[in-house]
């Protein structure tokens, strides 16, 4: 029986056994997947005892995925990129670290938006934390021309912005005003999200042409992703990155690639 788990503190919320556990029923594989609390200074211990017991692998959350970068045998390019590791694969006694979040959002746009090329011209990302610097890989990897880049705390935006030169940083006050020529907007803060403050952000300069999504997917529609389809922008909204980042997991976990519909997204409403 094949075996893996994700690893967090806290880990209640986490969606990930739901998820992985319907694919597994869906596909009839006799394999596990469940959530195990782990706190940053156990980590090392439990990877060790699940690679004995011979798990394939887990999925790390907050706060381990940035801690067990100076453990791994291997690194991707995507991981290191990102600075971050949600996947640690145990193959012949190594640690291997991947990050599977820059797919996930990208193949959540790709998807729910179609032919992204009209869209990768110029895009506007709110917040400058763990989940913008995914999204800034995974568009960077996809070719985007210029990325603007705002966040409350401008030095941590100015911090990311290093990644690459056509990330250009405006302050947060100034969010409105760049949507101007805009091709696709991204919110990658908290804000939005249930039981936190609500995402002030106004959409009059931004094209009807351009694509906007949000990370946030609870609530499924934020009031941004409202907002934008009111007045006729294309949305994606982010229920779906969780989702599609999973699927490389999956697929290295037990061996399947497993299929994105409807149903996968119901289970985990
Ligand atoms: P994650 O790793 O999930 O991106 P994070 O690193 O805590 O989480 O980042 C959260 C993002 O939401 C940050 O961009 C944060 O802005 P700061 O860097 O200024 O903290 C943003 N955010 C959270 N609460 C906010 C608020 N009240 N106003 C503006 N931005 C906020």
């Amino acid at each position: 029986m094949k075996r893996a788990a994700v690893l967090g503190y806290p880990i209640h919320h986490s969606l990930s056994p739901k998820l992985h556990g319907y694919w597994l029923s869906k596909n009839s594989i006799k394999g596990s997947y469940e959530a195990i609390e782990t706190k940053p200074e156990n980590l090392i211990n439990i990877l060790t005892k699940l690679a004995d017991e011979k798990y394939s692998g887990v999925n790390l959350t907050v706060p381990l995925k940035e801690q067990i970068i100076p453990h791994l045998d291997e690194i991707s390019n995507s991981a290191k990129m990102i600075g971050a590791v949600n996947l640690v694969l145990f193959k012949q006694g190594k640690l291997i670290g991947e990050n599977s979040d820059a797919y996930g959002f990208m193949q959540n746009l790709r998807v729910g938006a179609g032919e992204l090329l009209p869209y990768l011209n110029h895009a506007v990302i709110l917040g400058a934390g763990g989940a913008a610097r995914a999204v800034i890989a995974g568009l960077l990897e996809a070719g985007i021309k210029k990325i603007t880049l705002t966040n409350r705390t401008q030095s941590r935006a100015k911090e990311l912005a290093k990644m690459h030169e056509s990330i250009h940083v405006v302050d947060w006050n100034q969010r409105n005003e760049v949507l101007t020529d805009a091709t696709l907007l991204v919110n990658t803060t908290s804000l939005g999200m249930k039981n936190q403050p609500s995402l002030e952000v106004s959409l009059t300069h931004l094209p009807s042409s351009a694509l906007v999504t949000d990370i946030v997917y609870n609530p499924l529609e934020t009031d941004l992703l409202k907002q934008a389809r009111i007045r006729g922008n294309k949305t994606v909204d982010g229920l779906g990155m969780l989702i599609h980042q999973a699927v490389p997991a999956f697929d290295a976990f037990f061996g399947v690639e497993p299929l994105v519909d409807d149903a996968v997204r119901e289970q985990l409403l």
